[in-house]
């Protein structure tokens, strides 16, 4: 199987993240933090490391500023209704997926008032609209660091001057990017960063992460169990605990603490290099396919390796069960669950399909990819087997 789902969850990963995740299934299975005994404290000593190693990647100095959370949609969650009260202004993106606009659009319900500023047909967003929609009482920004529709990257360095020079909490969505592209926290003046561990930080599903900057109080999402100030009521006030209630899924976070060394091992730079060699690979290719329309920035220094593209007269769903059932390519056709990105891209309702790149594909598979849609956009209107038709490739 040639893997572009990789915007989706990175696959495969490296053998070390499962030998790490059999060895802490085996050897050091017992709950972090919650005992004395040698075997919670070995532990509690992995759940740790991936916290140390993460913070080394962000430039975080205080490790304890990084929550364990499911995935990247639990710690938006965590960031946009721990820190928006009714009565609020937030300023978002018209390109954000479901995990911000959800969240946003319930707390809208409920008395938040939230803006959100048109990116352009290719999904840019300039910072002057961004700075043009602030008001008086706006406490934040919450922007995707790259769309997961159009690989656009939000220019967040200077989003994030921005948010400081007005005072506001810079909340930023790295689901596409954590891994494969800088984020420097300190740097950017990010307050609250959303990661998901499985994508390009190579760990396993159900394990994602929020930094939190030292100034920032939210309202816990949970509260309960933390191994910690067990007599008190109250949820205890100390990082990470304030925010990580219950057992933290440590077999996870060692596959994550596995995959964060595989990165500094090969080198962050050399992953991104390889991906981004790929994706300009295949836009080169692709311009040369007849009714093959790429969505997104032209130039690829604004872009991460993932693409959407359509062609004309066929259905994207269709498209995505062709590449699967006769060319063996995984990808993703549908609305990627990114509504809004699809309605200023203008494709709500001819939806797209998407491409995605890993640092384990290869230049043999983009042009395998590239020869499959060269016979596609071939295949004249009508004469698809409707069998093809997966609506597993879809998903809306
Ligand atoms: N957010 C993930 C995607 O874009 C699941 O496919």
């Amino acid at each position: 199987m040639i893997y572009f789902d990789n915007a989706a969850t990175s696959w495969p990963k490296p053998v070390e993240v499962w030998k790490a995740m059999e060895h802490c299934i085996r050897n050091t299975g017992a709950n972090p933090g919650r005992a004395g005994h040698r075997m919670a404290l070995e532990a509690g000593r992995l759940v740790d490391e991936a916290r140390e190693l993460l913070a080394s990647l962000f430039n975080i100095s205080n490790p304890d500023q990084i929550v364990f959370t499911l995935n990247a949609t639990e710690a938006l969650n965590l960031a946009i209704k721990g820190l928006l009260k009714p009565g609020d202004h937030v300023i978002t993106s018209s390109v954000e997926h479901n995990s911000v606009t959800r969240p946003l659009y319930v707390l809208q319900n409920n008395g938040v008032e939230v803006t959100k500023v048109s990116c352009a047909k290719d999904a840019t967003i300039k910072t002057r609209d961004i700075e043009k929609a602030i008001k008086a009482n706006t406490v934040a920004i919450v922007i995707t660091h790259a769309s997961n529709v159009t690989g656009t990257l939000m220019p967040i360095g200077e989003i994030g001057r921005l948010a400081k020079k007005k005072g506001l909490r810079f909340i930023v969505d790295a689901a596409q990017t954590a891994g494969v592209f800088e984020l420097d926290v300190s740097f950017m003046g990010i307050h609250l960063l959303a990661f998901p561990g499985h994508k390009g930080l190579y760990g396993p599903t159900g394990v994602g992460g929020l930094y939190l900057a030292g100034n920032v109080e939210l309202t816990p999402l949970k509260e309960g169990g933390t191994g910690s100030s067990s007599k008190t009521p109250w949820q205890p006030e100390i990082l990470p605990e304030r925010y990580e209630s219950g057992t933290v899924n440590s077999v996870g976070i060692a596959g994550l603490a596995a995959g964060l060394k595989f990165i500094r091992r090969e080198g962050m730079e050399r992953i991104r290099k390889h991906e981004m060699e790929l994706t300009r690979r295949f836009l080169e290719g692709a311009e040369r396919i007849k009714g093959l329309t790429i969505y997104g920035p032209a130039e690829i220094y604004e872009r991460a390796p993932v693409i959407s593209f359509s062609l004309e007269g066929k259905n994207s769903a269709l498209v995505g069960g062709v590449l699967d059932k006769q060319y063996n390519i995984a990808c993703r056709a549908g609305l990627h669950c990114a509504p809004d990105a699809h309605r200023t891209l203008g494709t709500l309702e001819q939806k797209l399909v998407r491409f995605s790149f890993s640092y384990f594909n290869n230049e043999e598979e983009i042009d395998h990819s590239l020869h499959a849609l060269a016979e596609i956009a071939a295949i004249p209107p009508g004469k698809f087997n409707k069998d093809d038709e997966d609506d597993g490739s879809c998903s809306c």
